[in-house]
């Protein structure tokens, strides 16, 4: 019998699935899996459905001989050495679109919760601050009628724009490529980095990161940004350099930033922290109990067609 590990506690669904046909091992502990267990693992199993926290460089690809796929368990695959991956015919799938919907209402949440001051609100009453309504409590930014930027103009950019759609916002995006349909649909305008950034109230980030987004977000690009604009990341933290932000919000350069990824996440900058003008989330894009139920059946079924000889139908490249 085929065997498959699942790297990490993902929902039920993929496991019962395979279960039909193989024999299933998870990492239900979610421990931390080094270079050399993801070696051991591959060698081992006929199947990985992996995690995006597992590092899979050239160094560990190049020795692992049995594994047939690598199921990731995201839409991002930043967690391969693509090119790696390319030159030997590794296949690799991931969970696009079923998480498109949910990591826009994650941004949008984020969006909220900083404009409105939502986080900070909270505490203030449960630390029992609140004497009574006061005109000038917590005064936050409306979103409505401003302009919004959106970076990255894929599946997950297209969704938030669409939800967006009630606020009556001007729409500015800036992609790889221009996209007409974008356009059409958002009534959007196509402006370079620097223009969206000076232009813009509200930036929110969606793209994957590679060798040409990582860092496309320094102190350069956020000293361009309005004093009063938001800035949203639920794409990879290394597309901002992180350090550069933080010296922006702590100087109030702009009103405040959304966050759900961090370049060096679960480790979480000590300055982040402590400031106010920033609501932090640990990367819950994907997180709701739907979206990843249905992310694991999307794994499962991509491990089901590889291991009996079909095409899967979310190889990354
Ligand atoms: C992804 O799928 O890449 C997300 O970051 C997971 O939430």
């Amino acid at each position: 019998m085929k065997r498959i590990y699942i790297t990490s506690n993902i929902p039920d669904a993929a496991d019962e699935l395979l279960k039909e046909k193989f024999e299933v091992d998870k990492n239900i502990d979610n421990k931390k899996l080094t270079k050399k267990d993801l070696i051991e693992l591959g060698n081992n199993y006929d199947g990985l459905i992996t995690s995006l926290t597992d590092v899979f460089d050239a160094e560990v690809l190049s020795q692992i001989k049995r594994t047939k796929i690598f199921a990731n368990y995201a839409v991002g695959y930043n967690n391969f050495d693509i090119d790696y991956a390319k030159e030997n015919n590794i296949i690799i799938t991931n969970t696009p679109e079923v998480l498109s919907d949910t990591t826009a209402e994650t941004a949008i949440s984020l969006l909220f919760a900083v404009s409105r001051r939502i986080v900070e609100a909270d505490t203030y009453v449960r630390k029992g601050n609140w004497k009574g309504f006061s005109p000038k409590l917590l005064l936050g930014k409306d979103i409505h009628s401003k302009t919004l930027g959106i970076i990255g103009a894929g599946r997950i950019g297209n969704r938030f724009a669409e939800k967006m759609r009630g606020f009556h916002m001007q729409v500015l995006y800036h992609n790889r490529d221009r996209d007409l349909g974008f356009e059409k649909s958002f009534n959007a305008i196509y402006k370079s980095l620097e223009d969206l950034l000076k232009e813009s109230d509200i930036v929110t980030i969606h793209v994957p990161l590679t060798k040409e987004t990582k860092h496309m977000i320094t102190k350069k690009e956020l000293a361009l940004m309005k004093s009063d604009a938001i800035l949203i990341n639920t794409s990879r933290g290394n597309v901002i350099n992180e350090v550069d932000l933080i010296n922006i919000l702590k100087n109030k350069a702009i009103y405040g930033a959304g966050l759900d990824v961090f370049e060096d996440e679960p480790a979480i900058n000590e300055e982040l922290m402590t400031l106010k003008n920033v609501v932090l989330t640990p990367h819950i894009g994907s997180a709701s109990i739907e979206t990843r139920e249905e992310m694991a059946l999307i794994a499962a079924k991509n491990v089901l067609n590889v291991l009996s000889g079909k095409v899967p139908n979310n190889k990354v490249y």
